[in-house]
């Protein structure tokens, strides 16, 4: 239902994204993943034929979207990260206008609206001009009007981002109920979300696709699992008969972690911070073990009295720290995490360095000197300052003149639009 390949965006000489592929199959809800300007929203821009890409194909519901953009359209549900609405309009005659736009006649669209005000959580808001709503309604009309039409693919770019958590988990149900027979791409940065509605995520980083596939292969990555032992810091076991031993001390914290860290299959032990009445310690084993068995007969044996053991696959939000390193550094400006110049690596020498950790099929023209990412650097910042007015301009626009409530994205893309409209 929706396939991309080798798609590549530049915007001048910086590479948005790079070569990325993935495809999502029908009655697939997939997570959109990936650190701040990794190439989510420019990924769902292109699929939803707001811009074109550089390189490479996309194709929804079968139909490619350069060469049949309007029949791609008509298939879409999309909600921008930024959604531009018509501040002057109710939300009803807003969520009219955008069903009519889809071909909704009054009686269809008034049967729809059933589902989307009691998804969208609309009700009290219906007759309000969208230029009075706070953020949180103005997603909820976004949401309203990709989902207005029943659309059998739905491209939602942070739909819960402004959400209050009642609200939140109202629609990522809604998602997941909908994602039985319908597509769904949905970009965030909630894990737990994902956790809730998907079964599969896609992981960006720096415009590369680093991961694809099942949450739990992504999350079995690491190839580790995670144990969590807790024992009480001032009692010892006291039950049973011939167990009770006066003499017996509770341990220290190094006893402890001596005694786990000699443990076979235990790889690291460490400390984690508690509150004065007990010990609790971080394990990690390799993938396919079990220790717990072992942790136990170690606590009955030393007579400490357990509070607590668990064990865990790595979680989501571990395995994406992992894969989105790279970005994590460059954002903080700091080369490597252990550097002893760390504090005093420029932004440029820091996306020097965590580009020259990628892998070797890293293409020539990405192997920028510093100079070129120092470049790179100001443009990008220039790219976040203009995303700031835009943002003005969003709220603005609300409060003055439908005209201008155009898509600032599309203008922003003129030149993209372009193309992508001579075909249409
Ligand atoms: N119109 C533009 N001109 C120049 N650079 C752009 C433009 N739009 C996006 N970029 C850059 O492309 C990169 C990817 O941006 P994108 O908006 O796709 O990221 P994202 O993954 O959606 O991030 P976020 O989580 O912050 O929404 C960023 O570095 C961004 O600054
Ligand atoms: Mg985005």
């Amino acid at each position: 239902m929706i396939e991309a390949q080798k798609l590549s965006k530049l915007y001048g000489s910086f590479r948005a994204l790079d070569k990325v592929s993935f495809q999502v199959r029908r009655g697939e809800v997939v997570g959109f993943l990936g650190p701040n300007g990794a190439g989510k929203s420019t990924t769902m821009r292109i699929l939803t034929c707001f811009i074109s890409a550089s390189d490479g194909a996309a194709k929804v519901h079968g139909v490619d979207v350069f060469d049949d953009p309007l029949q791609v359209r008509r298939k879409l549900g999309y909600l921008p990260q930024r959604a531009p609405l018509y501040g002057e309009m109710t939300v009803w005659d807003y969520l009219r206008f955008a069903a009519e736009m889809r071909g909704l006649d009054d009686s269809a669209f008034r049967s729809r609206m059933k589902t989307v005000v009691e998804v969208c959580g609309l009700a009290k808001v219906l007759g309000k001009d969208i230029r009075t709503l706070s953020h949180g309604y103005r997603q909820r009309v976004g949401l309203g009007q990709a989902l207005v039409h029943d659309p059998p693919v739905l491209i939602l770019d942070e739909p819960t981002s402004d959400l209050d958590p009642n609200e939140k988990a109202e629609v990522i149900r809604y998602i997941k109920e909908i994602g039985k027979n319908r597509t769904v791409l949905l970009s965030t940065h909630n894990l737990s979300e994902v956790e809730a509605a998907c079964a599969r995520a896609i992981i960006v980083s720096k415009g590369r696709v680093v991961a694809d596939g099942p949450l739990d292969d992504i999350r079995a990555r690491s190839g580790k699992v995670r144990y969590v032992v807790t024992v009480h810091e001032k009692k010892v076991y006291e039950g049973g008969e011939g167990y009770r031993d006066s003499a017996r001390k509770p341990p220290t914290a190094e006893e402890v972690q001596e005694a786990l860290r000699g443990l076979p299959g235990v790889l690291t032990v460490r400390e984690l911070p508690t509150d004065d009445s007990a010990h609790s310690f971080e394990l990690a084993g390799p993938l396919g073990t079990d220790v717990r068995a072992d942790i136990f007969q170690l606590i009955v044996q030393k007579g400490w009295l357990l509070l607590e053991m668990r064990r865990e696959t790595q979680t989501l939000e571990d395995v994406f720290k992992a894969l989105t390193r790279g970005d994590e550094r460059a954002d903080r400006g700091r080369a490597l995490l252990n550097d002893e110049d760390d504090d005093h690596a420029s932004p440029a020498a820091a996306a020097a360095a965590a580009a020259s950790e990628e892998e070797d099929d890293e293409p020539e023209d990405e192997d920028e000197s510093e100079e070129e990412d120092e470049d790179e650097s100001e443009e990008e910042d220039k790219a976040a300052a203009e995303e700031d007015d835009e943002s003005d301009e969003d709220e603005e626009e609300d409060a003055s003149d439908e005209d201008d409530a155009s898509d600032e994205d599309e203008e922003e893309d003129a030149s993209d639009e372009d193309k992508g409209k001579k075909k249409d």
